[in-house]
């Protein structure tokens, strides 16, 4: 009798073949939106789940879910678990840590770029013939080479974009973290330990890369965007809710700071309709680590926790290891 599993959106279909070798597998290939209710009825008879980090996994959840024994997140990020509830209930919980960091570091810097040099707003501008002329300041943006790159969280992706920006561009790479890196680590990636006050003061291009949780709710809003230089830019590849995004736009509108580029949106996919009314912001659906070889690396690697752990005992990047211990 294999373990049953739930599988809750759509995922690459050589996953759900691997699966399929270990598990009765209920999955989700029409890629419907479920209510918490109906994710609670599938979770009923299954031993795990494999989710997206878009699936609240909280105890109205698990209360419902009594053979439930892990859900492995397809993401880094696993603002979707109420891991303390999870451990409570005997649950373990996984994410998707390491395979994903280059690629979002690639994007991180994408999206810089992208934002400094005005190149959305240069393409809409072209595509709607709007460009008749050379003039000495058109779509004029912010250099990237030589400027100082501030970066708020210094997890592995935070030190990769560090190490592009030191490296790669010259920049002068100041960050600021709950935890200091070791000396060796801030000397590989050539950054400087700020607080979180010089950070914004100081920063041309503000990097966020910091998990969302209620400490870093609204950890950019209307007081810290004040604090910005008027030419600066600002980047989200981290979640939703860390910045005020009504704030956001309103500083943008006011050219308070120079532009921002924002890949995650509190209540995404919804976008606060201010945001999609100034010009100088460039805005993405949450694609950061959305290459095909990264994506199906973070598949397998949700495939290989659900596998270790109900197949043989061992999950490769658990959250809540001290439920192993139980
Ligand atoms: C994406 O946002 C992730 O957390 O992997
Ligand atoms: C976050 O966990 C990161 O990898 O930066």
């Amino acid at each position: 009798n294999k373990p049953r599993i739930l599988v809750a959106r759509a995922i690459f279909p050589e996953t759900i073949a691997r699966l399929e070798q270990h598990f009765e597998v209920e999955h989700n290939q029409p890629d419907e939106i479920w209510s918490r209710q109906q994710l609670a009825d599938r979770l009923k008879d299954k031993a795990g789940a494999f989710t997206t980090g878009s699936e609240r996994i909280d105890a109205q959840v698990l209360d419902a879910a009594p053979g439930l024994k892990i859900v492995a997140n397809m993401a880094v990020g696993y603002n979707n678990f109420d891991v303390d509830a999870m451990t409570a209930h005997g649950v373990l919980a996984t994410n998707a840590p390491d395979v994903l960091t280059e690629t979002t570091a690639d994007f991180g810097f994408a999206l810089l770029m992208a934002t400094a040099r005005r190149i959305a707003e240069g393409e809409h501008f072209l595509r709607a013939g709007k460009w008749d002329r050379w003039s000495y300041d058109m779509l004029a943006g912010t250099d990237v080479h030589g400027s100082t790159l501030g970066i708020l969280g210094m997890g592995r992706i935070g030190q990769a974009i560090a190490r592009r920006g030191a490296h790669g561009f010259g920049m002068k790479v100041i960050y600021h973290n709950r935890s200091r890196l070791r000396p060796e680590q801030e000397a590989e990636v050539k950054a400087r330990y700020v607080d979180k006050e010089e950070l914004l003061k100081t920063a041309d291009h503000l990097v966020l890369v910091l998990p969302y949780s209620p400490s870093s709710h609204h950890a950019i809003g209307a007081r810290e965007l004040a604090l910005m230089k008027p030419t600066a830019n600002l980047i989200n590849i981290a979640r939703g809710g860390i910045v005020d995004d009504a704030a956001l736009a309103d500083a943008l509108r006011e050219r308070r700071i120079a532009a921002a580029g924002l890949d995650v949106f509190e209540g995404e996919p919804k976008v606060h309709p201010a945001l999609l009314t100034v010009p100088n912001v460039v805005l993405t659906p949450h694609i950061a680590s959305a290459t095909m070889p990264t994506r199906l690396a973070m598949a397998d690697l949700a495939a290989d926790n659900l596998i270790g752990f109900l197949v043989h005992g061992k999950p490769l990047t658990p959250l809540n290891p001290e439920v192993l211990k139980k």
